[in-house]
């Protein structure tokens, strides 16, 4: 068991606050990643679980152990950055080998673990090469097998992925999800990557400025983001967000006007909702341009023009300029030129609303009354 908690923990660095409070726990053998953006505290939070950092108070446990003043090399945790430092003038063998030398372990003890490891990460036929003779990616694998040969129940990850290409990126994170699986080790990963969090974490915690605005798993920040903040960062393309103008319970839903003083757009929705909306949000993937299936609300926009189309083969994003203000679709065609009037229709579950302090409002449906 290797649960990690941090218990009321803050960080300043002289007058700077950049964590004022945080609780969390990272659970046994799960996946948790901090993602938020640049300058948020990720980095500084994983290296107060390393041990580089010390805390400015606050707890910091492993397994249950208070870790305050143990020493980094005791903590049982594995670093793997984005700066990977091999030793230019030993081989990948030599390399991955160094930990357990260091730790005394037997040559033929070394050799079996090396041998090991090289296989799990597809290493096995560049043993004998330096790092020099090694792609980027290679180099990287070779960083995250010396950081596992002393198998240990932590991992931790910065960034590992952000000096690649996006190809390698794309590659390596597999593996990485997929070795996270065969260890079962708990590790932690931050990143600013909306996608790279998406596809890793069993647990997302979303920071911003050094507070936690939601932790989910991956398909609940999705589907149902706490705040505005999460709806904009977890998402691609990112959410569209109109403002609500008036938004008034009625019998049969809510009634909203969409839009601001000079362009209004009505809108009724067979939902209750549990507070005032001051923003309405719905995903590209969520909006059908065309008649509605029962049950489904219809949104015109008028004015429409398209600004760019974002081709990806399987299907293509639609970025349009509208009299509500900008959005993405997904568009019905390969090469859509939308413009004039379009008629979205969207379930009503997958609208989400948002009151003017920017939390989410939570909303319940109404059934039709027969
Ligand atoms: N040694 C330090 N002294 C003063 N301020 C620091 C120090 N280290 C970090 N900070 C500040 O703390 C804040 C959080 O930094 P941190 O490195 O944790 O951010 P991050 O979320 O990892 O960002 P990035 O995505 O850019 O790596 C930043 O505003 C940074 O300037
Ligand atoms: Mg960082």
């Amino acid at each position: 068991m290797a649960e990690i908690q941090l218990k009321s923990i803050s960080k300043r660095f002289g007058d700077v606050e950049v964590i004022p409070d945080i609780d969390l726990t990272m659970p046994d053998g799960q996946v948790t990643v901090l993602l938020g953006p640049s300058g948020c505290g990720k980095s500084t939070l994983l290296r107060m679980i390393a041990g580089l950092e010390t805390p400015s108070g606050g707890e910091v446990r492993i397994a249950g152990r208070l870790m305050n003043d143990v020493p980094p090399s005791d903590r049982g945790c594995a670093l793997v950055f984005q700066n990977y430092a091999l030793y230019p003038h030993k081989t990948v063998r030599q390399n991955l080998a160094f930990p357990l030398r260091m730790a005394k372990v037997s040559a033929a003890e070394q050799q079996r673990s090396v041998d090991e490891i090289a296989g799990t990460l597809e290493l096995t036929p560049l043993l004998d090469r330096f790092p020099r003779q090694l792609s980027g990616g290679q180099r990287q694998r070779v960083a995250m097998g010396r950081a596992m040969i002393r198998r240990p129940e932590v991992f931790l990850y910065d960034e590992p992925l952000s000096n690649l290409d996006l190809e390698l990126r794309v590659r390596l994170r597999l593996e990485i999800a997929r070795m996270q699986r065969t260890l079962k080790a708990t590790a932690v990963y931050v990143t600013h990557d909306q996608t790279e969090a998406m596809t890793l974490a069993d647990q997302i915690v979303v920071l911003r400025k050094g507070r936690i605005e939601q932790v989910g798993s991956p398909l609940t920040l999705y589907r149902s983001p706490a705040n505005l903040f999460v709806a904009g960062f977890i998402g691609t393309p990112r959410i569209n967000l109109f403002k609500v103008q008036r938004c008034e319970p009625d019998a049969r839903g809510t009634f909203l006007r969409l839009g601001d003083a000079t362009q209004q757009v009505p809108l009724h929705v067979p939902l209750r909702l549990h507070g005032e909306a001051t923003t309405i949000g719905f995903r590209a993937e969520q909006a059908r341009i065309g008649e509605p299936a029962p049950g489904e609300v219809v949104l015109e926009l008028r004015d429409c023009e398209t600004l760019a189309v974002e081709q990806l083969g399987d299907r293509a994003f639609c970025y349009l300029r509208s009299a509500l203000g900008e959005l993405v679709l997904l568009a019905p065609t390969a090469n859509p030129q939308l413009s004039g009037t379009l008629r979205l229709s969207i379930a009503p579950e997958s609208l989400h609303f948002f009151s003017a302090d920017e939390r989410a409002v939570q909303s319940e449906a109404i059934r039709a009354v027969a």
